[in-house]
């Protein structure tokens, strides 16, 4: 079978995009706005882009035409944002911190989550989450409807129990989610992950 994009409508694109590109990571990113209400939600059109210089890229849509959802206008307005990662432990809060409420809403209270200060963003980072990244907004490119949001990562918390001898992350030691199509989601577990070696050239 063979589909043209071409012929789909924007929601049969979502659906066709975010079903093949499989996994997504999600960030969950708390922000602070201009009055300095804490918000929190997650997306997973996100990925790392660049080491030199340490930059991310977050891509969000519109809650309705011509306004941006809160974390997007939150980090051009503040320059400022927290990538917090997902674990089965919280992924029930996460799914709240999805819903749709009004900027005036506080979303670590509406989900019960704990916000810890950050070290060099004024922007909390959830305790919950073993794995938090400082960004500072690097650009924001708008692309059709949606802000793609470059960050530049300035500083990582990483829940000291989680990293190996040698101090590096041990991404089996987490249950880190990922995003499927639809509502289904992943586990990254110590069962389903293995060690692939590069052949020699030879
Ligand atoms: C797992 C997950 C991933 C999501 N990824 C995105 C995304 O990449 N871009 C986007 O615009 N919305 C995404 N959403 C929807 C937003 O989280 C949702 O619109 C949220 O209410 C935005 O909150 P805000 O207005 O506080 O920024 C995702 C939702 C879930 C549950």
């Amino acid at each position: 079978m063979e589909i043209n994009v071409k012929k789909l409508e924007p929601k049969q694109i979502y659906k066709l995009m975010t079903s093949i590109i499989v996994p997504r990571p999600i960030a969950w990113i708390s922000t602070v706005s201009k009055k300095g209400v804490y918000n929190l939600a997650p997306f997973s059109y996100f990925g790392g882009i660049s080491s030199e210089p340490p930059l991310i890229m977050v891509s969000i849509g519109s809650k309705s035409p011509g306004e941006k959802k809160d974390t997007w206008k939150n980090i051009e307005e503040t320059g400022e944002f927290v990538i917090n990662m997902v674990t089965k432990e919280v992924l029930a809060e996460m799914n709240i911190t999805a819903l749709p409420f009004e900027e005036e809403v506080d979303e670590f209270e509406k989900a019960g989550l704990t916000p810890v200060p950050s070290t060099v963003v004024k922007p909390p980072r959830v305790k919950e989450s073993p794995v938090s990244v400082e960004c500072r907004r690097y650009e924001i490119i708008e692309i059709g409807k949606m802000g793609v949001v470059l960050g530049e990562i300035l500083n990582v918390h990483v829940r000291d129990d989680i990293l190996n001898e040698k101090g590096y992350v041990d991404t089996t030691k987490l249950e880190i989610v990922g995003r499927l199509g639809g509502a289904n989601y992943c586990l990254i577990t110590a069962d389903n992950t293995f060690e692939l070696k590069r052949p020699d050239k030879e």
